[in-house]
């Protein structure tokens, strides 16, 4: 029986390009690769030491050791760069958070290290009080308040102190208004002209942050919540004021954050400015993800990629994210 299908319409057949591997390649309209990833790596105190994070299950809090080891893994693997974040103890932190501005605390003697050992990969610090309070806030916080342009001149210190130690990108994560064109200001001053800035831009006051502030100690210590500064996951007219305003201030690439809550917001700030453009996969969305593949309750692996080239298909340029290296390594088999 000669049936004629879908009678007048033999061009809608959109199942014909997916019926084989070598064809849906070929119309694959996105790709995900290791080019695109920023490890993010959580640094630790001591020698020889990987700590596991309870609520990150695969992520250690690596020793400066250690993590010229992931560094070497990540070169290897063909990952780009990495972003380091300290792990504190509450007997490091003090009210202003000035261990932030020890040029020998535990992100600058790690970047040495990495830079030393590989000096090939480029190395992202976030820039932010939060793991040196001891009230867990991003900035100073003054009779009650998170204070903005007080805050602004130590994050100015904090990014040069980070730049001299080798870190390549500076990442201001702290939300205060005008700390790109400060940070700008300052590295330049110091002769830092091509240190680059990747800007927090859209950075929600999020749930999902929960994980890495356990993993950086400070969940413990956290007093309140941070939506004076961060943004409220109801708003996206706004993220583009945000990212309007960092670009403007001299930032060279911007950030949504969370990520896979914000897909959305991705799409905005890559369409409305063309910028380069990253999303934060954090910490939260990590432990989902690991949580319901260890479960058994999904396929983490295909889960992971799939969450990655949703990024991509957004209109990320690139991904930070806890699962790189395990990426990488799924990409290349
Ligand atoms: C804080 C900072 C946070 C993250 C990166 N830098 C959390 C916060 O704002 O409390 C989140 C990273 C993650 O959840 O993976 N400056």
């Amino acid at each position: 029986m000669n049936k004629i299908p879908l009678a007048g319409f033999p061009a809608l057949r959109l199942r014909r390009p997916r019926q084989s591997a070598w064809s849906r390649r070929l119309y694959a309209e996105n790709k995900v690769s290791p080019d695109d990833f920023i490890w993010a790596i959580v640094l630790k105190d001591g020698q020889g030491l990987r700590e596991p994070i309870a609520a990150m299950p695969g992520v250690f809090r690596l020793s400066p050791d250690e993590a010229v080891k992931a560094a070497k893994l990540a070169q290897s693997l063909g990952i780009p760069a990495l972003a380091l974040f300290p792990y504190t103890d509450a007997d490091g932190r003090t009210p202003d958070g000035e261990e932030a501005l020890n040029p020998d605390n535990l992100m600058c003697r790690a970047a040495r290290a990495i830079k030393d050992a590989v000096p090939d990969i480029g190395l992202m610090a976030d820039v932010a009080l939060d793991p040196y309070t001891d009230h867990g806030h991003d900035g100073l916080l003054r009779h009650g308040e998170i204070v903005n342009d007080e805050t602004v001149d130590i994050l100015v210190q904090q990014s040069i102190i980070q730049a001299r130690a080798g870190f390549d990108i500076i990442a201001p994560s702290d939300m205060m208004d005008g700390r790109v064109a400060a940070i700008r200001a300052g590295l330049d001053a110091d002769g830092f002209q091509n240190i680059q800035i990747m800007a927090y831009a859209a950075k929600y006051a999020s749930a999902f942050y929960g994980p890495y502030r356990e993993a950086i100690g400070s969940s413990g210590v956290l007093k309140g919540d941070k939506r004076s500064y961060q943004m409220n996951p109801a708003n996206s007219d706004e993220a583009l004021r945000e990212v309007a305003l960092d670009l403007a201030e001299g930032a060279d690439s911007v950030m949504v954050k969370p990520g896979l809550p914000c897909l959305d917001i991705v799409r905005r700030v890559k369409d409305a400015f063309g910028a380069p453009t990253f999303a934060f996969q954090v910490s939260g969305e990590y432990a989902m993800i690991r949580a319901a593949a260890q479960n058994g309750w999904l396929d983490g692996e295909a889960a992971m990629l799939e969450s990655l080239m949703s990024f991509k298909r957004a209109g990320a340029n690139g991904v930070i994210t806890y699962f790189a290296a395990d990426a990488a390594k799924a990409l290349d088999i």
